[in-house]
């Protein structure tokens, strides 16, 4: 604040409290010679209601000049002044600060409990599943959608089907370092005639139709160019999140058209690492939470049942 604002406020704010003081001083004197009990303003209402010309009572001027001494003391107490802090250095950022340091020392001992807990068995845990849907809503659900489906381009938690795996410790892994799955942009070395038919044996790998001949071209270009990353059998690979292409899930899309757009184009999948915005225990919540929305917490109780 430049010191012309600073004075600018302070002269403004004392000017009105000043002026407030006179107004009430100003008015509450009887004037000389004007004032008797008796006195009216003069105008009359329905033919016999006058009004009596008398200064305020005292209670309601005590009210007034209370209001301005409470006006004072909050502004020596309160920042209020321009750049003046108030003499007890309160300030909404240090009381934030404050609510902030509370908030997590009555949350410190919930996470311990928690973090002691291993995460399938966390995952089984109401009270901290509500905690971790809160995580979940507040950080990721911009992604992965508040039921944790995702969309185009961002996976699905809510299913059986891993880019990297639903492991706790792989889940930690992918939540505290994030992933960057990179599909390389293969369309100008493939040229378009390998393109057509490597994108119809993928589009054939789901147990849709296409033309034999193209599948059969298309089988012996993956071999040679998808092999290393996507596997022989297409099923992927977790190491580096080769995506799964023959179980009918699809990041960005089964049809013919997005599978030609992918190799050509090339993917890249970027799960932003949250090792600064959250603490261990807060992962370790959210990868049960994780664990539950995928349904393996469901399935290990049935199985013990
Ligand atoms: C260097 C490793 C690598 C190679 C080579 C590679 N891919 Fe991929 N592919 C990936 C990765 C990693 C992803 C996931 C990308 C992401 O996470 O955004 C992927 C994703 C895909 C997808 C998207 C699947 C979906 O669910 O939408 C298709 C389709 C695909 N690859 C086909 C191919 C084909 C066909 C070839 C060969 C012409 C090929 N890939 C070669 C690594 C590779
Ligand atoms: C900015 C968007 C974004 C946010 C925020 C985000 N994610 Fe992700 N997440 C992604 C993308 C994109 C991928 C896929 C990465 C890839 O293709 O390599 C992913 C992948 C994952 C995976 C791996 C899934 C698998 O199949 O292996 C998990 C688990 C995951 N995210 C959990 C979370 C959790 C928990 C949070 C909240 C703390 C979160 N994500 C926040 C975008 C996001």
């Amino acid at each position: 604040m430049s010191s012309f604002w600073h004075w600018y406020i302070i002269v403004l704010t004392l000017g009105n409290i000043a002026a407030c003081y006179w107004l009430i001083r100003w008015t509450a004197k009887p004037r000389p010679g004007e004032a008797s009990a008796t006195e009216t303003t003069g105008h009359v209402w329905d033919n016999d209601l006058s009004e009596y010309n008398q200064p305020m009572p005292r209670w309601w001027l005590w009210l007034f000049y209370i209001t301005i001494v409470f006006g004072l003391v909050y502004l020596v107490l309160y920042p209020g002044l321009g750049r003046f802090d108030g003499v007890l250095n309160w300030s909404q950022y240090s009381a934030y600060q404050q609510e902030v340091k509370q908030m997590h020392e009555r949350t410190a001992s919930l996470y311990e409990s928690y973090a002691a807990k291993p995460v399938p068995m966390l995952a089984n845990d109401p009270e901290a599943m509500d905690t971790g849907r809160r995580l979940f809503a507040n950080n990721c659900s911009v992604c992965h959608g508040s039921d944790g489906r995702g969309a185009k381009g961002f996976p699905n938690l809510a299913d059986a089907s891993w880019q990297y795996g639903g492991e706790p410790e792989t889940l930690k892994q992918t939540i505290t370092n994030g992933r960057n799955g990179v599909m390389p942009a293969l369309g100008a070395s493939l040229g378009q005639s390998k393109l057509e038919a490597v994108a119809a044996y993928v589009y054939s790998l789901n147990g849709r139709n296409a033309p034999q001949e193209l599948v059969d071209r298309g089988k012996d270009v993956f071999m040679t160019q998808c092999v290393a990353c996507h596997g022989a059998d297409a099923k992927g690979n977790p190491q580096i999140g080769a995506l799964n292409l023959t179980d009918d899930t699809w990041r960005y899309g089964g049809s013919l058209e997005t599978i030609k757009e992918t190799i050509l184009n090339g993917r890249n999948g970027q799960m932003p690492a949250q090792k600064e915005l959250l603490t261990p225990e807060q992962i370790h919540v959210l990868a049960a939470y994780v664990y539950q929305l995928s349904g393996q917490a469901g399935q290990r109780s049935a199985s013990s049942e």
